[in-house]
């Protein structure tokens, strides 16, 4: 356990916002969140769990504790025939955990290639993208409750994934509630990858390179490759730009809602879901709305891809809120729906 004060977060968050922890402490293993619990003048100050930062908005120092989940280590669990369980921990980088399974011949999770953030923060959010979710790739985790101190396993179903929502989502709001949101400190996350592989296609962007490419049989590494090229292309580097990824979720509606609005605006983009309701994209929703390129101050909508918020340079917190207000704003003036933020703002 490491702690340190008066911590500049600025490299701790992907937005790149300058602000500071007034405490700080490294954790490295389960050993290190029991001392911290076992610490009189720790234990009970209310405490903040800081991840990657790539999916915060900071709108200035934080006062609570801020836990930064260093937790290193990659293992196989089990290499069975017809799955392989690879256990990481919460510390770990993410795009690192993918390369490390593509590098040790298990394939599975190279459509979730190049997500900022840490093997921690994952399944808090579910992270998905190109038809994958962490729920499809999940096989349980071991977390600490910072209440008790008590360590306890989670399965899939317990952890309550939703599209960009899990059960660490939601405050318990009162007594009973199952909400786990500052209360349950992630330790290391355990994921299964079936066998025998199948590729997961069918997105537009990765037909189109295998078109391009005259793959049609493309093996894990050509869709990491192709994962990576796609999202550099349409996404900003947080190393260069800072930003949180998609910054509003993707709306859901019905198909009566949607076949109202597409006689209002017939180029609308939208995704059938399984259950019946239609997802919109929200990009093109703030797209539309005339966003692309626009700022407050110095937070702009990226200029390739509207979903995304960007810091050009010393941003702060509240321009970034204010910003994302006034798209909505415009979106719900325009269209009648609302957005909601995927960042947590702090
Ligand atoms: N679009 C526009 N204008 C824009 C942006 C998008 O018209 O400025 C249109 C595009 O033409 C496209 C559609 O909107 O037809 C969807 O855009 P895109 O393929 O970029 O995907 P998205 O729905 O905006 C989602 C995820 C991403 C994920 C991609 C690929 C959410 C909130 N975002 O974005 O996840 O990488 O699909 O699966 O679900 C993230 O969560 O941080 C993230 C980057």
């Amino acid at each position: 356990m490491f702690v340190e004060q008066n911590v500049p977060l600025q490299a701790h968050n992907s937005f790149g916002i300058v602000a500071k922890a007034r405490e700080l402490v490294r954790l490295r293993s389960s050993e290190d969140v029991r001392a911290l619990l076992a610490d009189p003048a720790r234990a009970a100050v209310p405490k903040f769990i800081l991840g990657g930062g790539s999916n915060i908005v900071l709108t200035g120092d934080v006062k609570p504790l801020v836990i930064k989940v260093e937790i290193p280590g990659i293992r196989v669990v089990d290499d069975g025939t017809r799955a392989t369980v690879i256990e990481a921990g919460a510390g770990e980088n993410w795009h690192g955990l993918v390369r490390w399974t593509l590098d040790h011949g298990f394939a599975g999770l190279e459509n979730l290639a190049l997500i900022p953030g840490s093997v921690g923060a994952s399944p808090v959010q579910n992270i998905g993208a190109y038809g994958v979710e962490l729920q499809d790739r999940f096989e349980s985790l071991d977390a600490i409750d910072l209440a008790t101190g008590r360590e306890f396993t989670l399965t899939a179903a317990q952890c309550a994934f939703g599209y960009r929502d899990s059960v660490f989502k939601h405050a318990p709001a009162k007594e009973g509630d199952l909400g786990l949101s500052g209360r349950a400190l992630i330790v290391r996350v355990r994921f299964r990858l079936p066998k025998p592989w199948k590729p997961v296609l069918g997105y537009l962007d990765l037909e189109r390179k295998m078109h391009e490419c005259g793959v049609h049989e493309p093996t894990p590494r050509q869709i990491f490759d192709w994962i990576c090229a796609i999202r550099q292309a349409k996404l900003p580097d947080p190393a260069v730009l800072g930003n949180a990824g998609s910054f509003f979720k993707n709306p859901t509606v019905t198909p009566d809602q949607c076949t109202d609005i597409i006689a209002r605006e017939p180029n609308i983009v939208y995704y059938p879901m399984p259950d019946g309701s239609v997802k919109l994209a929200a990009g093109w929703l703030i797209d539309a709305c005339g966003w692309k390129g626009k700022s407050v101050g110095q937070a702009g909508v990226y200029d390739k891809q509207a979903l995304v918020l960007v810091n050009r340079g010393g941003a702060t917190g509240g321009e970034v809120v204010t910003l994302a207000r006034a798209i909505q704003t415009s979106v719900y003036e325009r269209f009648g729906i609302r957005l909601e933020p995927e960042p947590v703002v702090v």
